[in-house]
């Protein structure tokens, strides 16, 4: 949500800015605008719609001539989509210029006390009220200045500034939303995300909550709220350009896809030494373990999906009671988290505002966290106790997949491990799902290898109006994500129901040629779900079911069948959910739709 780009050095500032939105587009965006100092004044331009607007207005940034500048792109949230409310924004004497991720909740209090000062605003943002802040805050010490705002603004800010007067200095500071420093030869950086500069440089600094940056072409100084300079460590990026590249695939989503098995194993390998689960990031004794009275999951989205799917593996093999909850509602419904609870934040971002506070919620009544994380140094990864990390790697992708398949791997690699020091898991059963836990990888690439005939399928139903997708269990929870990723990338309606709950009332939608994903991988659940189907197919559904390659079903009990390969029960969604993702993946290219960047949506939810 929103992208920052800053550069400083020897180079042309506007086509390094322009490329580093371009790896910032994944976060969504709806206008952009880049601010160059070329060493008189500042230049500022702006447009509405996708970066190739802001290219051709600029010939591709070579009319903006300097070597320090700020791009951005803007997420609208307090103000439309327009060139008047993208950033950057500026004071009216045009001597300093700001870009901005986030939201200043006490916007409207600032913004009349600046108007009674006498500031003018020419747009409807929060921020622009921070342009006109730094001025009114002003003293000749950018810093001094920037921390005077930071005490005065509420909520949550990443920003990028640079000052007129300081011609060879590019200023930054962050509260609750992402912001890093990547350190060149002779030239600096400041970003929303890594994907942005890593063609420049692997070595970054991750900025903490209410710290202030201050880069020149050679230096990078970091400061506290009361102005005090900081030493910090420096990190390196491991992963690899091409990771956040398309590499020949169409689409990002499509090659994340594919990515799948790599993910997995990523994710799983390094936690299973000697046919044993080890997972060395947990702080947690046996003892901590087994006072483990009740686990809280708490996310957003798919990562929640993965709770759902994570409480009938954890109960299951633990037996330990899980509630799911979503963060949004977590953080504001006063949950009973008593001695012995352990909530568990998920998130691929680290960065989703709800997440965030829902584990500041927790965290706040002395409750422990463990995050579920793929983005290494966010900042769910920072403030949790413990942290498993999740290794997908980069997702540029809007809907997720691979992130979400590698949350489900930690969650059973979580379940294993409490069951095991529990004792709750039998020793057989441990190790027939640790073998079928390293086959996973494989057996999502043999459903890879089959795609043509999901392909097949989906352009049959690029015209759907909806579409809806039963299971029960672990089936109704992958049928959750499978109808989400439909629906947020093609447009088309679709709903996600346990198929015991159909006839409370859903049922009533069936019409004529209805489109019904059904999912049955639970042996203990297949006739139950034939039954639903049976239902549905006699109301006129068309039904696409989902099971495992032992389950064959006739012509008369599904319409057309996907089979996957056969796994633990507990596993059954890792696997079902991946032709779940390439059908969402075909509807949307059928239909001609943006599937990386779908309408109306970003990648990090960093606003709540
Ligand atoms: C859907 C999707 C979202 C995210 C949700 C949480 O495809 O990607 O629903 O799962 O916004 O994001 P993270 O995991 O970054 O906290």
């Amino acid at each position: 949500m929103c992208g920052i780009v800053g550069y400083i050095g020897n180079q042309e500032a506007a086509p390094i800015l322009l490329d580093g939105l371009t790896k910032l587009e994944y976060r969504g965006y709806d206008s952009a605008g880049l601010a160059v100092f070329d060493g008189e004044n500042i230049n500022i331009v702006k447009a509405k719609g996708r970066l190739q607007v802001l290219r051709e207005l600029t010939g591709d940034g070579k009319a903006l001539k300097g070597c320090i500048g700020i791009g951005h792109t803007r997420w609208a949230t307090h103000g439309a989509p327009s060139v008047t409310n993208s950033h950057p924004h500026h004071n009216a004497k045009e001597t300093i210029a700001v870009v901005h991720n986030g939201i200043i909740e006490n916007y409207m209090k600032l913004k009349e006390k600046l108007i009674k000062k006498g500031y003018t605003f020419i747009s409807e943002t929060d921020t622009e009220v921070v342009a006109h802040l730094l001025d009114y805050y002003y003293n000749g010490n950018p810093v001094e200045t920037i921390a005077k705002v930071m005490h005065r603004v509420e909520g949550s800010y990443a920003l990028g500034i640079i000052f007129k007067d300081h011609p060879d200095k590019l200023y930054a500071v962050r509260k609750d939303s992402p912001l890093i420093v990547g350190v060149g030869e002779h030239e600096n950086f400041i970003a929303s995300d890594v994907p942005a500069i890593l063609k420049y440089t692997r070595n970054v600094y991750f900025i903490e909550n209410e710290e202030i940056v201050e880069l020149s072409k050679k230096d990078v100084h970091f400061y506290n709220s009361d102005v005090e300079e900081i030493e910090k460590e420096m990190s390196e990026v491991k992963w690899d350009i091409s990771a956040a590249e398309k590499s020949g695939y169409e689409h990002f989503m499509l090659k994340e896809i594919y990515e799948q098995p790599k993910a997995l194993r990523d994710t799983i390998s390094p936690r299973v030494k000697n046919g044993e689960i080890v997972i060395d990031e947990l702080t947690m004794t046996e003892e901590d373990i087994k006072n483990i009275k009740k686990i809280f999951i708490v996310a957003c989205g798919s990562a929640y999906h993965a709770g759902v799917n994570g409480k009938y593996v954890i109960e299951g093999a633990a037996r330990i009671p899980v509630e799911v909850d979503l963060a949004s509602e977590f953080r504001y419904r006063n949950p009973i988290l008593e001695e012995g609870t352990l909530v568990i934040i998920i998130s691929q971002s680290g960065e989703t505002a709800d997440s965030i506070a829902a584990l500041r919620e927790a965290k706040s009544r002395g409750i422990k966290v463990l995050g579920i994380v793929n983005v290494v140094g966010s900042t769910i990864a920072r403030e949790s106790d413990n942290v498993m990390y999740t290794w997908a790697g980069p997702e540029i992708a809007v809907a997720t997949t691979k992130a979400y398949s590698t949350q489900l791997s930690a969650l059973y690699l979580l379940a294993m491990y409490f069951g095991k020091v529990k004792g709750t898991l039998a020793k057989e059963e441990y190790s027939d799902m640790l073998k079928e836990l390293m086959l996973l990888p494989d057996k999502v690439q043999t459903i890879l290898g089959d795609k043509e005939n999901i392909q097949f399928f989906a352009n049959r139903y690029v015209g759907a109006k909806d579409v809806f997708f039963i299971g029960r269990g672990q089936d109704y929870a992958v049928s959750l994500e499978g109808s989400l990723k439909l629906k947020e990338i093609s447009y088309i309606h679709s709903e996600a129901y346990a198929a015991g709950e159909l006839k409370h009332g859903t049922i009533s939608l069936i019409e004529e040629g209805t489109l019904v994903t059904a999912v049955l991988t639970n042996e203990e659940l297949y006739k139950k779900t034939i039954s639903n189907i049976v239902e549905v197919r006699t109301r006129g559904a068309f039904v696409l079911a989902v099971t495992n390659e032992d389950n064959i079903l006739d012509k008369e009990t599904a319409d057309y069948v996907i089979y996957i390969p056969k796994t633990h029960k507990y596993f059954t969604s890792s696997l079902a959910v991946v032709p779940l993702q390439l059908f969402g993946y075909y509807v949307s290219v059928g239909r001609g739709c943006d599937v990386d960047k779908p309408r109306n949506l970003a990648k990090s939810v960093t606003v709540e």
